[in-house]
């Protein structure tokens, strides 16, 4: 039986409805944004020319890129919130951090900053003026490095990322840690929204966005209400050092600023570059 002409899916086309709903009924991506899923799946049926079993394939393939490969194996959100919620009531610490060194490592881009977590973010914040409002786009599990973050009682934590057992899963760890929070689900590929923040992290996440939309990623710095914004790169790919990263994407960064009036510092960590750009226009 020949498929249906190809041609660009519209939020109407029940093959667009078919592959979401295949997409959608696998645990692994049930809860990730059905508008992330509706993009990635109107562009896999593009590519595979109405074809809707490769549909779906391109289309969990594209989702394992943009947010599986980072959870390889699905946290344990539940526990996780039981442990943390115990370890807070004891009034521990220490165990307090231990479990969120846990969770943290679930995330790959949490997990690489956990052996410079401490002097990661005394070194962020030691160059911020004590915000009272911090946003932090595809945020991953970063939100719970806030105990890190010095100043995290007296600011509102700001996060979103695309998956709604994540989002919940932080906004209920953030309320058990007593830090002040919105936690929303937002697709960058729709824009950044109107929430305006004396800062803005976004780390390690503009060559993913990138990866959806070239210029999508650049374009964000400029669209972010924030008067300071904080942009790393990966210098590290899953453990191995890699030169070509920090040359890449330093070259990258030096080209965008180019003709823009901002004040830059550059702060290199073992695997992490970041960029603390202070808008003036
Ligand atoms: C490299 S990780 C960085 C996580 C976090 N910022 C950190 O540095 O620990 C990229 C994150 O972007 C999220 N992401 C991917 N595509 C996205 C999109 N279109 N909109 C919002 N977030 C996205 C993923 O779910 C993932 O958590």
């Amino acid at each position: 039986m020949p498929h249906p002409a190809p041609g660009p899916a519209d939020a109407e086309d029940p093959r667009l409805a078919e592959v979401m709903a295949a997409v959608r009924s696998s645990r692994r991506y049930q809860s990730v944004a059905p508008e992330t899923v509706r993009r990635l799946a109107a562009n896999a049926l593009v590519a595979s020319r109405g074809d809707l079993a490769e549909a779906v394939k391109r289309t969990k393939r594209s989702l394992h890129e943009v947010f599986g490969a980072y959870l390889p194996s699905p946290p344990k959100y539940d526990a996780l919130l039981r442990q943390l919620r115990d370890a807070v009531d004891a009034g521990d610490d220490e165990a307090v951090r231990a479990v969120l060194h846990r969770a943290m490592s679930t995330h790959a881009s949490t997990r690489e900053r956990l052996p410079i977590l401490e002097e990661f973010y005394r070194e962020v914040f030691a160059r911020l003026d004590a915000p009272t409002s911090v946003r932090d786009l595809a945020c991953g599990m970063n939100p719970l490095a806030a105990p890190w973050m010095p100043g995290s009682d007296a600011f509102t934590y700001h996060a979103s990322d695309i998956d709604t057992r994540l989002t919940e899963f932080l906004a209920a760890a953030l309320e058990t840690l007593g830090v002040a929070h919105d936690v929303r689900v937002r697709d960058l590929m729709t824009g950044v929204g109107e929430v305006a923040t004396d800062v803005t992290l976004l780390l390690k996440t503009l060559p993913c966005i990138e990866a959806q939309g070239r210029g999508q990623g650049w374009d964000l710095i400029d669209a972010i209400r924030s008067p300071v914004v904080v942009v790393s790169f990966p210098t590290k790919s899953l453990g191995q050092r890699s030169k070509g990263m920090f040359n890449t994407y330093s070259a990258n960064f030096g080209a965008w600023l180019e003709n823009r009036p901002h004040d830059v510092e550059q702060v290199e960590f073992r695997n992490e570059l970041v960029y603390f750009v202070r808008k003036n226009a």
